[in-house]
């Protein structure tokens, strides 16, 4: 069967190819390598020991652009092989980014979403995985979050996901007998594959902790900066509930088959631990599990953080049968392999 993965190359995107593969499906890959490196499909074959262009199918073309949309579900209908179902991650991430440039959020995020949904009705697609994310939930609530908790963003990145949330609702109630949808709710994806061939390579200089923890213990960066110490919670540091990404890629997979296997229907699924980390365990976990000091120093808090932001995965593992199966420690061992086999990332 023929999946579409929008920003396949990307960090989530990528390791969701190799799993999608290793269950024996077929995939069209569509990016403009905007935030990603065309190299990243390379390891997946390289990882897989499959030839280039054997079991994926590269389209690079922007989201926004609907003639190649249309040509990707074309061409794929014309050699009998029709999409069936797409994981839609392409887009923009970066919360402070969208506070700056709200517009191209809305565009790429938002328009880029609704042309893809357009042109998969035209073919009669409409099975679709959609990268959502905890910055949905609102700042009143941040613990033990369940997916009926109040909802409302704080930030023009995480409205864009609600309001493609709410697109993918209207379109359900439309035609509800036809589609089947899981808006995956991301809570802090960190890790990598753990043969260090494939990882997350931010083409500017990155804003999320685990990126720039390890590239503080690379050297890249002279100290990390601790947003905050007086925070209600255990140590004083920001609790964050971090997911291996080889665990989010298979509750992708997991996902892709619940929407498979039953009535068209539409999820809200949250893809995390359940287990809270603060910044300060984080450090020392990476330190003693890759015998490396990180320096650090304590600042101020960020604006809009929250002091503790944990997911309660019960739906997950009830409904998709799939529960994240590696501990904090393998995303640090496996986050530091990435990072110190591939300095540059997929530079180079
Ligand atoms: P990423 O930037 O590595 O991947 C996104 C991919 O989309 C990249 O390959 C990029 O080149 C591509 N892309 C961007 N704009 C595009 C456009 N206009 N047309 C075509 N392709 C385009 O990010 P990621 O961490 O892999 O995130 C994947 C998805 O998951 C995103 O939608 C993101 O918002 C969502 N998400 C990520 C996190 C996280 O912390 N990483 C958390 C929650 C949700
Ligand atoms: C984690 C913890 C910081 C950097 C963001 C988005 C969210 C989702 C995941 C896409 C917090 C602390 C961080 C630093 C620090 N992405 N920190 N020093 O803010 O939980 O979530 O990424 O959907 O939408 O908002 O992740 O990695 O930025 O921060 O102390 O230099 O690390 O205060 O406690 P966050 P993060």
């Amino acid at each position: 069967m023929r999946v579409l993965v929008t920003g396949g190359a990307g960090f989530i995107g990528s390791h969701t190819c190799l799993s999608l593969i290793k269950k024996g499906y077929q995939i069209v890959v569509l990016d403009s390598y905007a935030n990603s490196h065309k190299e990243s499909l390379k390891r997946v074959n390289k990882i897989l020991n499959l030839k280039n262009s054997e079991k994926i199918k590269l389209f690079k073309a922007d989201i926004r652009n609907e003639e190649m949309l249309e040509k990707l579900f074309a061409d794929s209908k014309k050699e009998n092989n029709p999409i069936l179902a797409v994981m839609h991650f392409a887009g923009l991430k970066s919360v402070s980014e969208s506070i700056q440039n709200p517009m191209i959020y809305w565009d790429v995020n938002f328009n880029g979403s609704l042309k893809l949904f357009k042109i998969m009705d035209k073919f009669d697609c409409r099975t679709v995985v959609f990268s959502s994310s905890a910055t949905i939930y609102s700042l009143s609530s941040s613990t033990n979050l369940k997916e009926d908790s109040n909802i409302g963003p704080n930030n023009p990145y995480g409205e864009t996901k609600l309001a493609v949330e709410k697109l993918l609702q209207k379109m359900f109630a439309k035609q509800k007998n036809l589609w089947r949808i899981a808006n995956l709710r991301y809570f802090n994806p960190i890790g990598a594959h753990k043969s260090g061939l494939i990882g997350e390579s931010p083409l500017g200089l990155p804003n999320n902790i685990f990126p720039l923890i390890t590239q503080v213990a690379l050297g890249m960066i002279d100290k990390f900066f601790i947003f905050g110490n007086d925070w209600p919670t255990l140590d004083g540091t920001g609790v964050r509930d971090y997911i291996h990404v080889m665990d989010l890629a298979e509750g992708h997979i997991s996902a892709l088959e619940y929407l498979l296997k039953n009535e068209p229907q539409i999820l809200n699924i949250n893809l995390g631990t359940g287990k809270g980390t603060s910044v300060m365990e984080l450090i020392n976990i990476f330190q003693d599990i890759n015998k490396i000091k990180i320096p650090y120093e304590i600042k101020g808090r960020r604006v809009g953080d929250l002091p503790s932001v944990i997911a309660d995965n019960s739906l997950a593992i009830k409904c998709l049968k799939w529960f994240p199966k590696r501990t904090i420690q393998e995303m640090c061992a496996d986050g530091w392999k990435w990072q110190k086999l591939n300095p540059n990332g997929f530079k180079n």
